[in-house]
């Protein structure tokens, strides 16, 4: 098994391998929660069928009582409401600070689930079981839970850390290809920030060969725990993690969110490289060697211009006032640094 420790708050591990979700109830003994403790399972409606039996299973086989909450899936779910909804079926199952919380889902189920964890009696434990891609190397790892509001994303939220993360590769194997794609987008993001290996993988194509899958979702979660564990409140070397973000919620924002998170990451990678060349700050190489990664993956998509965003941008969290926001920007594969500059500037870089 891949392991990943994170250490931060109350450290936890991330497990990676094929044919975990059968051994979940060990794993929560395992990482200290009691033997007769509630499991309030939240999950989507289409991942519900696959996989909300097996693991309900697991728990009870360990002496856990199962609770499952499912809402509809999709992003337009992750809003205030199905938070409320949520946090009203826990309450009317009367349960307590000793319960605990298993997201078994993609990052919207996650951030959901987590929000509601680290809300409900001012915090109870939360297991990740993230089944997409996104999910495994990415949204389930750091401690950012929350949900969507009618004028912004992520802007209800807290940093939550959950007690252990489960990854169970096979939950991959009935992805749609959009979901897989959408996983990616988030995966170039690691290779265009660390480079190296991660970098090698994808242009490789991992998708194919089950121990090259593993070991790029174990790079990926090491890279971002080692981000999280310096600076879990993102105030300085997280914003990294945000790279094609800014752009990337916009675009996701301006399409009513039938753009997927992932793949308006891709776009927003796309064009803060491109902004990049064409400013002489990435070398050609470089440049073709992202877009080349983005094409492969069919990520390549047309974005609108900075100015038909700047207002969803100003909203965004990461505009840290009226007048200026931090954004990343590319000089290389494995080289990226945090700017901070003014909407107009940013609006002169993309265009
Ligand atoms: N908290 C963080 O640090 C963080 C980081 C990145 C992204 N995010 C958030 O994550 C969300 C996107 O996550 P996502 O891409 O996983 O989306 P998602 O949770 O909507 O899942 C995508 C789709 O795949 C389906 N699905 C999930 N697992 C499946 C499986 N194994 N088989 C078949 N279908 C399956 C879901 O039902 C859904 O329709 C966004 O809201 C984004 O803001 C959070």
């Amino acid at each position: 098994m891949r392991t990943v420790e994170v250490g931060v708050g109350k450290p936890y591990r991330v497990e990676i391998e094929s044919g975990l979700l059968v051994k979940l109830g060990e794993r929560v003994l395992a990482c200290g929660i009691r033997e007769g403790a509630a499991a309030v399972i939240v999950t989507d409606g289409n991942v519900a069928p696959l996989y909300l039996g097996i693991v309900e299973q697991s728990l009870k086989s360990s002496g856990f009582r199962t609770l499952p909450f499912v809402f509809e899936a999709g992003e337009k779910s992750k809003n205030p409401e199905t938070y409320l909804r949520l946090i009203n079926f826990i309450a009317e199952n009367g349960i307590k600070r000793t319960d605990f919380i298993v997201a078994l889902g993609g990052g919207v189920v996650g951030d959901t689930a987590g929000f509601a964890a680290a809300t409900y009696m001012r915090g109870i434990a939360f297991v990740q079981v993230p089944t997409t891609l996104l999910a495994i190397i990415d949204s389930s790892v750091g401690g950012k839970t929350g949900v969507d509001l009618s004028c912004g994303k992520n802007l209800l939220g807290a940093f939550y850390q959950p007690r252990l993360v489960l990854a169970d590769l096979d939950t991959l194997s009935t992805l749609p290809d959009g979901e897989w794609k959408n996983g990616i987008g988030e995966g170039v993001k690691y290779a265009c920030l660390k480079g190296g290996r991660i970098l090698s993988l994808l242009s490789d194509g991992i998708r194919d060969d089950g121990a090259e899958l593993s070991e790029f979702c174990e790079l990926c979660v090491r890279y971002k725990a080692d981000i999280v564990e310096a600076d879990e409140r993102e105030s300085g070397l997280r914003k990294l993690l945000n790279f094609g973000h800014t752009l990337g919620h916009a675009y996701e924002k301006s399409s009513g969110f039938t753009i997927p998170h992932g793949v308006a990451v891709a776009m927003g990678i796309a064009k803060m490289t491109e902004a990049a060349f064409k400013h002489g700050e990435i070398s050609k190489e470089d440049k073709d060697l992202v877009l080349g990664l983005l094409d492969r993956y069919d990520l390549l998509a047309d974005a609108p211009n900075g100015n038909e965003l700047i207002d969803i941008i100003k909203l965004d969290k990461k505009a840290e006032d009226t007048e200026f926001i931090n954004v990343i920007v590319i000089k290389g594969m494995g080289k990226c640094e945090i700017r901070k500059v003014s909407f107009d500037e940013l609006v002169e870089y993309i265009n």
